[in-house]
């Protein structure tokens, strides 16, 4: 691997891929540098370790003082949606934490709520690596991850020993999967477990039927399938909300790729069974965006600036499917503030980020936390 050169306040550091190696192993280091600088040292390693790193980081200096380094006030723009009090509009997207390990160390990086998963019922290793690829040109990333994930009981312990975001007002959303090896007709089962379990420890619920790299996973988005899982969701989620006294909401998480009628079709059924809400989007199988680069044949769902206005075809068509109230979380490329309030303009209540994440580093939180914050007190002026 060649040399990297880093720029920094001013000065110009060449450092050898040993160098860079041995500043990586030391977290405490790169928690330390400025996020141009960490991303650089990051951008040298493959995806996956890059974000083991940092999520080790993470994991090992929450909740201590050391929690400084990363900590922004968070953005006050309160909004109640779906029953739930948000602290701020911006959110972080499932798939970062797939574990929940992180939900405090996120936390303090300003978002007013963070989702953590998809867990599925058991472990399970995902798919071989490499699985996660870059595409910098289009400020995109693929993955093929696969649910990789700890399974429900780990997960929950993880979520149940976060304490410092919840108790500061931070929300946090549980994001549930099923199992590879479950087929897709029992789909249901492993639905309906991870709700059980989820449930009580859940600021709302996400049901995620739209990652691509889930054998078949998708078809759950087509009509008689999406009933079968939507009513047998929606009886369970009476009887847990009777049980536990309490009302925790339930998102269906959907794909990109759906044309109008299917659009049409999956907002009708979310209206039938009782849904409180909608995420749009997950990432898409659409290589139109990236085609000739490196990486753009890898299998797997593209996520970032290629997926913006894809995701915002479908916020739009369900809002206006769905009507103003029904509450829609809108995801997909958002890389800027500007993107951040363009979802809110296509009908999104809530807005959550991840590739952005990656690219722009957590000054994206406030900078878009703001933006929304500064959008809503202008439009609501006489
Ligand atoms: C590496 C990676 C892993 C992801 N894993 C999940 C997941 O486990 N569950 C989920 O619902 N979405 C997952 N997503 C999708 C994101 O939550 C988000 O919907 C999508 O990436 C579009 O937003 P973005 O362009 O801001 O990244 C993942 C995305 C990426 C890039």
């Amino acid at each position: 691997m060649c040399d990297s050169r880093l720029s920094h306040c001013g000065f110009e550091f060449i450092l050898s891929h040993e160098k860079v190696t041995k500043l990586c192993d030391n977290g405490v280091i790169m928690a330390l540098l400025p996020y141009p600088l960490a991303r650089e040292i990051l951008f040298e390693m493959d995806a996956e370790r890059a974000h083991d790193l940092a999520m080790n980081l993470l994991a090992r200096l929450q909740n201590t003082p050391m929690q400084c380094l990363w900590s922004t006030p968070r953005v006050d723009d309160p909004v109640r949606v779906a029953g739930v009090q948000f602290p701020n509009r911006l959110g972080l997207a499932a798939g970062l934490d797939k574990n929940g390990r992180c939900i405090d160390g996120l936390g303090a990086m300003g978002f007013g709520f963070i989702e953590v998963g998809t867990v599925t019922p058991k472990a399970q290793p995902g798919n071989p690596k490499p699985r996660i690829f870059r595409l910098p040109a289009k400020r995109a990333l693929i993955n093929r991850l696969g649910f990789n994930n700890e399974g429900l009981e780990a997960f929950l312990n993880h979520v149940k020993r976060a304490h410092s975001f919840r108790a500061s007002g931070g929300v946090v959303g549980l994001n549930i999967g099923k199992n590879a090896a479950t087929p897709i007709e029992r789909a249901t089962d492993d639905y309906l477990a991870g709700l059980d379990a989820v449930y009580p420890h859940a600021d709302y619920v996400t049901v995620n039927i739209s990652s691509p790299n889930t054998q078949n996973l998708r078809t759950l988005q087509s009509d008689a399938a999406l009933d079968g899982l939507l009513s047998a969701l929606h009886e369970r989620h009476l009887s847990l909300q009777a049980a536990h006294d309490r009302q925790v909401p339930l998102f269906l998480k959907i794909a990109p790729d759906l044309n109008e009628a299917q659009i049409d079709m999956i907002a009708k059924a979310l209206l039938r069974h009782g849904m409180s809400g909608v995420i749009a989007s997950n990432t898409t199988v659409s290589r139109e965006a990236v085609q000739g680069l490196p990486h753009a044949d890898e299998a797997g769902g593209l996520s970032g600036w290629p997926v913006f206005e894809k995701s915002n075809d479908v916020i739009r068509s369900l809002r206006s499917t769905l009507g103003p109230n029904f509450p829609i979380i809108g995801v997909g490329g958002v890389l800027s503030a500007q993107d951040a309030v363009e979802k809110i303009r296509c009908g999104a209540d809530l807005v959550q980020i991840y590739t952005g994440l990656i690219y722009r580093g957590p000054r994206l939180i406030s900078e878009a936390a703001q933006a929304l914050a500064q959008d809503r007190s202008a439009s609501q002026r006489p």
